[in-house]
């Protein structure tokens, strides 16, 4: 079994620099094109395969990430694990921007994106068991590396997957807190769904980037936003280099 890992790099993570390239990779999907070439290399001695989500520029929205694309084209070339590391707001108090958090369920209020590869030629209609939408051993895994590399993270939390690309209205994320949701982000599904249904174990390192709308001072800005996840994705390079070991 190749048990081979990638990582899905999102808002402030389009590359690794970690990541010793080996080569690229195009592949072609029943989908369309993935955000870019895979991207094969050598990680804490291990091989891992890199995609940023929005593609290598930053140039594609969250709500036109081909998902079903990016998912199936890692399946097909044997991937097994996915850690898939997305910027979010904070909600709940314990939130703060700068902080990991390993979230271990999801509320998903997106709409009109490709959310499923069980259309079309069917032989019979399939529902798949999304209880708990990420992988526990992953994200364990997540868990334990940051706890040994001494890393401040939030080991659970409700990630609300929101439509984007603007940011959400104060009373939208009050809303999104009282159906107990703690971060907010715009990557999320149908990222988790689609890697359920292709059978992948898949865990989010998400990053605080920035108080939710109306739970910090002032407007949320793209430059705070980025400002605050320099330090937040080299807290994620380190913790990749933990945790790939294992
Ligand atoms: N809302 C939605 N998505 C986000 C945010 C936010 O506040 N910050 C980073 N991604």
């Amino acid at each position: 079994m190749s048990d081979l890992l990638a990582i899905i790099g999102g808002t402030g993570l389009t590359a690794l620099a970690t990541l010793q390239i080996t080569r690229k990779e195009m592949v072609s999907t029943p989908y369309g094109e993935p955000s870019g070439p895979l991207t094969h290399g050598v990680l804490a001695g291990h091989d891992v395969v890199f995609l940023a989500r929005h593609g290598y520029g930053h140039t594609i929205p969250p709500h036109q990430v081909n998902y079903r694309a990016n998912l199936w084209a890692l399946r097909h070339i044997g991937v097994e694990r996915v850690i898939a590391v997305a910027a979010v707001g904070g909600i709940t108090a314990r939130m703060a921007p700068g902080l990991l958090v390993f979230p271990d369920q999801i509320v998903d209020y997106t709409y009109g994106r490709h959310h499923t590869l069980f259309e079309g030629d069917l032989s019979h209609v399939t529902h798949i068991d999304f209880t708990w939408p990420y992988d526990e051993t992953l994200r364990q895994s997540l868990i334990e590396g940051a706890r040994s590399a001494g890393i401040a993270a939030i080991e659970s939390g409700t990630y609300a997957a929101t439509q984007g690309p603007r940011l959400e209205t104060a009373a939208e994320i009050c809303r999104l807190e009282r159906d107990g949701c703690d971060i907010v982000g715009m990557t999320g599904m149908p990222e988790a769904a689609l890697a359920r249904e292709l059978g992948l174990a898949y865990a989010c390192c998400a990053v605080v980037s920035n108080w939710a709308a109306g739970r910090g001072e002032g407007e949320i800005t793209m430059e705070q936003i980025e400002q605050t996840l320099i330090g937040g994705m080299e807290q994620v390079r380190q913790l990749l280099g933990v945790v790939i070991p294992t």
